[in-house]
């Protein structure tokens, strides 16, 4: 097979209009990763000479998001057609094949993009190559109109669609692969007569074909590579289709999901073997959970680290910035951020443990708490190993505790407690015998007279 240079054009100048959004569609994440990037990743994967990436004016975002990729402005969104023409200034002289990408269509794989090139290499006088596949339910898409040999006789919308066409169920991808020499010509041929007034680059294979060039489909067998998002609701099936992938690859890689329909991942999660994950865990970004964890129910992790055989939750929340050791123990209702906590150390029940250093083999009690924050600062409290901290202990940073202290339970800690110390900050207990009595007995003389009046 000769072996083409490759343009990629990916298409994102749209105005999302059905997603009801001030952000572009290409913008909203999956996983944590916008659409375009989950795009680009995988066209990054075909080494091609240029991306191109034709964005709105004024969208910084996307540009952002495209770098170091190259930007085309289309300055009015006419329709696909013409979201092509805009990038054609940097596609001058080019003479391979470009790859044509809608930008809301994020699990085209990269191998059906090949398979898609390699059709289009195959026949000498091919000019265009269409990714069509077969979907039970088409609405909303393109449809892919046979002649009787097989060949594409044309593409039509659902819009400006017949009730026959309307039946067919081979849909267009958006994904074509043109022949770059012609490409820019066809395009001028393009017009705007349609349902939309818009610029379709569906009429592209037609304009191809009066060309005299040969026109191929390939049908794929993966629905998903159709799937685009135009609504909120294909947003919420699109994120479906991710988490499912990304389960499906834990799993494959001997992460063990008790449930794994109700566990979500970021796309940057990293998690080692034999970690056991129970029901409803949330990963938010910049995760690293090492062997042999296991993170029980209802548990809500983000940009924390943690290491080997640690047990976490259930109903634990570890923010960024954590590192939780090896063989720790958080518990049930524990948040803690920005902390280290040392191996094998404890925090069990209702605790927060902020802006803290901890040291091996230390107990954080129930309900105690590290007072981080004046109102103006944060600031950091330094627990050494062994250490005991009763429940119900408020420690006042800055604040040091070093080695083998113990802090009384109720204590609200202010000075820095020395090694194997015990620090007791609380009110002294005070009985007065027979209070109780007296109190009730006098509340009930007061109500009878009350009701005598
Ligand atoms: C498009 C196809 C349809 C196909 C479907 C697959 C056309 C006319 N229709 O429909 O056949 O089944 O994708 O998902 O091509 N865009 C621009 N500039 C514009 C208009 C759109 O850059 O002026 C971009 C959008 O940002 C989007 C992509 O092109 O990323 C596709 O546009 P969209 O409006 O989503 O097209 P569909 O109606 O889904
Ligand atoms: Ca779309």
């Amino acid at each position: 097979m000769s072996k083409k240079p490759l343009a990629i054009v990916i298409l994102a100048a749209g105005q999302s209009t059905r997603m009801k959004s001030a952000r572009s569609k290409v913008l909203h994440e999956l996983a944590g990763l916008p659409i375009l990037n989950w795009l680009l990743r995988s066209a990054e994967e075909l080494n091609p000479k240029k991306i191109i990436v034709v964005a709105p004016p004024a969208a910084d975002e996307i540009r952002k998001a495209a770098a170091p990729h190259t930007v085309a402005v289309q300055v009015t969104a006419d329709g696909t057609a013409g979201a092509v023409r805009a990038a054609m200034p940097d596609l001058a002289g080019f003479t391979g094949n470009v790859l044509i990408l809608v930008g809301d269509a994020p699990l085209l794989k990269p191998e059906t993009m090949r398979e898609l090139i390699a059709l289009k290499n195959e026949a000498p006088n091919a000019g265009i190559a269409v990714l069509g596949v077969e979907m039970a339910d088409p609405t909303g898409y393109g449809r892919l109109i046979l002649s009787r040999v097989g060949t594409l006789k044309k593409i039509v919308e659902e819009r400006d669609a017949s009730e026959k066409e309307k039946a067919c169920t081979l849909v267009n991808t958006g994904a074509f692969c043109v022949d770059g020499a012609r490409l820019g010509r066809w395009l001028e041929l393009i017009g705007n007569k349609n349902a939309k007034g818009e610029y379709y680059l569906t009429d592209l294979p037609g304009i191809a074909a009066r060309d005299g060039a040969d026109t191929y489909v390939l049908a794929g067998d993966d629905p998903n590579a159709a799937r685009g998002c135009n609504t909120r609701a294909d947003l919420a099936a699109l994120e479906r289709e991710m988490q499912k992938t990304l389960r499906e690859k834990f799993m494959a890689e001997g992460v063990t999901l008790i449930d794994p329909d109700t566990v979500y991942f970021h796309h940057d999660t990293v998690i080692g073997k034999d970690v056991v994950i129970e029901p409803n865990v949330f990963f938010g970004p910049g995760v690293e959970i090492a062997d042999n964890v296991q993170i029980r129910a209802f548990s809500h992790i983000e940009g924390a680290k943690v290491e080997k055989a640690a047990k976490i939750g259930p109903f634990a929340r570890l923010r960024p910035g954590t590192t939780i050791g090896e063989e720790v123990r958080i518990g049930n209702f524990v948040e803690i951020k920005k902390s280290e906590i040392g191996a094998r150390s404890k925090i069990n029940h209702l605790a927060y443990v902020g802006d803290a250093i901890m040291g091996d083999d230390t107990n954080f009690s129930a309900g105690a708490i590290t007072v981080n924050y004046d109102g103006f600062q944060k600031h950091q409290t330094i627990i050494g190993k062994g250490v005991m901290i009763g429940s119900n202990v408020n420690l006042i940073a800055p604040l040091n505790i070093d080695d083998g202290a113990y802090i009384a339970a109720g204590s609200t800690v202010t000075d820095d407690v020395p090694a194997d110390a015990l620090s007791v900050a609380r009110g002294k207990p005070e009985i007065r015998k027979g209070w109780a009595a007296e109190f009730r007995k006098r509340k009930e003389a007061a109500k009878k007279k009350k009701k005598k009046k």
